[in-house]
C-alpha cells in the first residue's frame, strides 16, 4: 500500500468531484477525473477553470499565481473511461449519495484498479462499513471515508472516517495527503446509523433550526442568513449554505 500518494482518480465531476480534483491538482498531485459522458466531463472542466472557486477566479483574487493555475491544469486530465484510472494510488469516489450506486461503483473499480490503491469515499454520511462490503477482502483495509467540504478548493476540513476494517496505514497515508494539500484532517469513527459524521451533524442541527425560524415567520430567508453572517461571522448563512451545497457555487 502506498504511503506516498501521487496519482489520484476522482469518480464524479459534479459539485464535489470537480472541486476535489482542482484542490489536489493545485497541490501538485496528478489527477484524472472521470464522469459518465463528454458533456459531464466538459462541465467539470469548466467548473475547474471558470467556476466561482475555479482557477481563473483564484488568480484574480490573488489566491494562486497564473503559473500555479497553469500547472494545476496541466496536472489534471478528464476522461469518460474507467480504465484510465487503473494505475492510480488513490481513488476518490464522489458520485451521488446513493448506497447502491456507490457500492456498484466501488465493485467496478475494485476489479480494474491497482490492488495497492487506497479507495476513499466522499460520502456525506453513509457507513464506511457498508461500502466496504462492495470490495474484495484484500481491499477492505484500504477503504476509508474522505469527506470534503464545499467548496472543496476553499474549505480546509477533511473528515477521515475509519471503519473497524480500515488499516492505520490507510488513515496515515490520507493524513499525509491532506497535509500536503494544505487541508486539515480529523479522524472520525464510522458510526453506522448516525448520518453526518462530525461537522454535518452539528451543521444540520443549525439548518433545522433556521428552517423552523423561517416557517414560524420570524424572519425572511435573507435576514436569517444575515443573522449568522453578521452575528457569528459565518461566511454565508445557513439557508444560503444549503443552496450552495446542492446547486453549486455560481
Ligand atoms: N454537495 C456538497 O456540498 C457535498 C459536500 C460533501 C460531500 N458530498 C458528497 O459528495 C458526493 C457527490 O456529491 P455532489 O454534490 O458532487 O454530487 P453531483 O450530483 O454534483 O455530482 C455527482 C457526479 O457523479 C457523476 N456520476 C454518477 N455516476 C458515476 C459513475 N459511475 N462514475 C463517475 N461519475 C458518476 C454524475 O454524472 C455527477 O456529475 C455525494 O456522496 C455527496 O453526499 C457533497
Amino acid at each position: 500500500m502506498p504511503t506516498d500518494i501521487s496519482t489520484i482518480g476522482v469518480l464524479g465531476g459534479g459539485v464535489m468531484g470537480s472541486g476535489i480534483a482542482q484542490a489536489l491538482a493545485v497541490a501538485g498531485l496528478k489527477v484524472t477525473l472521470r464522469d459518465l459522458n463528454d458533456e459531464l466531463v466538459e462541465k467539470a472542466r469548466s467548473t475547474v477553470v471558470d467556476g466561482r472557486y475555479g482557477l481563473k477566479r483564484g488568480v484574480e483574487r490573488g489566491k494562486t499565481t497564473q503559473e500555479q493555475a497553469d500547472q494545476a491544469l496541466a496536472n489534471l486530465s478528464f476522461t469518460t473511461k474507467l480504465e484510465d484510472l487503473a494505475s492510480v494510488d488513490l481513488i476518490i469516489e464522489a458520485v451521488p449519495e446513493d448506497l447502491e450506486l456507490k457500492k456498484k461503483v466501488f465493485a467496478e473499480v475494485d476489479r480494474i484498479v491497482n490492488p495497492e490503491a487506497v479507495f476513499a469515499s466522499n460520502t456525506s454520511g453513509l457507513a464506511i462499513s457498508d461500502l466496504n462490503k462492495a470490495v474484495s477482502d484484500a481491499r477492505r483495509p484500504q477503504l476509508i471515508g474522505m469527506h470534503w467540504f464545499s467548496p472543496a478548493p476553499v474549505m480546509k476540513l477533511v473528515e477521515l472516517v475509519h471503519a473497524p476494517e480500515t488499516a492505520e496505514e490507510t488513515i496515515q497515508s490520507l493524513e499525509a495527503l491532506c497535509q500536503n494539500a494544505d487541508k486539515v484532517s480529523i479522524r472520525v469513527k464510522d458510526a453506522p446509523g448516525a448520518y453526518g459524521f462530525v461537522a454535518n451533524r452539528i451543521y444540520f442541527a443549525a439548518v433545522r433550526e433556521a428552517q423552523k425560524v423561517l416557517q414560524e415567520g420570524i424572519a425572511s430567508p435573507e435576514d436569517i442568513n444575515k443573522a449568522m453572517v453578521y452575528g457569528f461571522n459565518w461566511p454565508v448563512g445557513p439557508l444560503a449554505m444549503v443552496a450552495g451545497a446542492t446547486k453549486g457555487w455560481q
